[in-house]
């Protein structure tokens, strides 16, 4: 029997658990082309979303394209443009819609087409183009999804990239561009939520209100608990209610955290898994896990380091300037507090997360929280 719990990447549907309304809304969204914006802390299942959501549309017949891109690894338009270029090569037989026109396209920017050597798949390199040609490219990449006989849904992960580029107009160049499409769609995903929040909902970005949001929350408990005990079953494995409890407790339903517990009690090879025995597990993550924290100690300031502490300590604290909190800690002043915490936060070591009632602040890394609160 193979291991239920995935925590590496997307699996197919039958790993994948849960996010029913999420894919229903996502499908509905795809089938009006409405544009979505997909917010979400880092590891809660995005990117596994959009593949489930990519499946499903394949599966149930949809006529749609789907096409993903991860911008992640992009520095500017240039390499925007080699990423999208490079998904449509990949996703297009050469015989299709407009192909000869993308070619004639391409070739007036001097690419040069050659194979992956890693994956075997055909690859765009463009050559050096001024900024004009750029902008240009970007269009008529748009402009051939536009002209496919099926519509196109074009998923673009860690969105949030874009505002790292030297091209300060890529965000208003997109927005003028979809605007003119009609037969494409697009889903922008990203988890640097003031970034993304702020391209789409400040009025004085071009994005401005021309999204439907989507977020993705921890899985309810109950749910989540049913699963684990389904899974467990059906390997014919036997776990503790309390054991469960606890796994849900100490990952905070973070899903990738969950799934990669789950993942390891799952192995353990015991009658019957009682608590006890996740919490070796737990030990055995995070000493695991332990070079890797140490690298953020020697990257980051006594201070920072001093407030990653704390914030693990408290597990979530909604007032990080509080004067008890800054003295319990040894922080210092509120102005040293606000600076460490903001160069925590645009290091992705911190997030803020904001629910109806309140907003909090935590560590973004769980497994690093659990080993901070422990280790200190
Ligand atoms: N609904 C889910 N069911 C099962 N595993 C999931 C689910 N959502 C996420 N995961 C697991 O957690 C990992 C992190 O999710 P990912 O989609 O990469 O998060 P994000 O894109 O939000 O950072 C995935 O590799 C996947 O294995
Ligand atoms: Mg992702």
């Amino acid at each position: 029997m193979t291991n239920p719990f995935v925590f590496n990447g997307y699996e197919g549907a039958a790993s994948f658990f849960d996010r029913e309304d999420e894919l229903a809304l996502l499908m509905k969204c795809v089938s009006s082309k409405i544009n979505v914006t997909l917010i979400a802390q880092r590891r809660m299942g995005k990117t596994g979303l959009i593949f489930r959501l990519m499946d499903e549309l394949i599966n149930s017949g949809r006529q749609v394209t789907p096409i993903y891109v991860d911008i992640f690894a992009t520095r500017d338009l240039a390499d925007l443009n080699k990423c999208i270029a490079n998904a449509i090569v990949q996703t297009f037989p050469a015989e299709s819609n407009g192909w000869k026109k993308i070619m004639d396209l391409l070739k007036g920017l001097r690419p040069l087409f050659g194979i992956d050597p890693l994956t075997g798949s055909p690859q765009v390199l463009l050559s050096y183009q001024n900024e004009t040609e750029k902008e240009h490219t970007l269009e008529g990449l748009l402009q051939f999804l536009e002209q496919q006989k099926t519509p196109v849904l074009l998923a673009i992960d860690e969105f949030q990239q874009i505002r790292e580029y030297p091209e300060n107009n890529v965000e208003a160049l997109l927005r003028t561009y979809i605007q003119r499409l009609h037969n494409v769609c697009f889903i922008f995903c990203g988890s640097k939520k003031h970034m993304m929040v702020d391209i789409f909902s400040n009025p004085q970005r071009p994005f401005f209100s021309s999204t439907q949001f989507i977020g993705l929350q921890a899985i309810p408990e109950e749910k989540y608990m049913g699963h684990i005990r389904r899974m467990f079953l059906e390997g014919e494995k036997q776990i503790e209610d309390d054991a469960v409890k606890y796994i849900l407790d100490w990952t905070k339903r973070h899903t990738y955290y969950t799934q990669r517990l789950c993942h390891d009690v799952y192995d353990i090879e015991k009658e019957c898994v009682d608590t006890d025995d996740v919490r070796s597990c737990c030990d055995t993550l995070l000493k695991l896990n332990e070079p890797y924290f140490l690298q953020y100690k020697r990257l980051l300031t006594d201070g920072q380091w001093n407030y990653m502490i704390a914030l693990a300590k408290e597990e979530e604290v909604t007032q990080p300037y509080a004067n008890a909190f800054l003295k319990k800690y040894n922080i210092g002043a509120t102005a040293v507090a606000r600076r460490q915490l903001q160069t925590l936060i645009e290091k992705d070591l911190v997030f803020e997360e904001t629910t109806l009632d309140y907003s909090y602040y935590r560590v973004s890394d769980l497994f690093m929280l659990r080993w901070l609160a422990r280790k200190y």
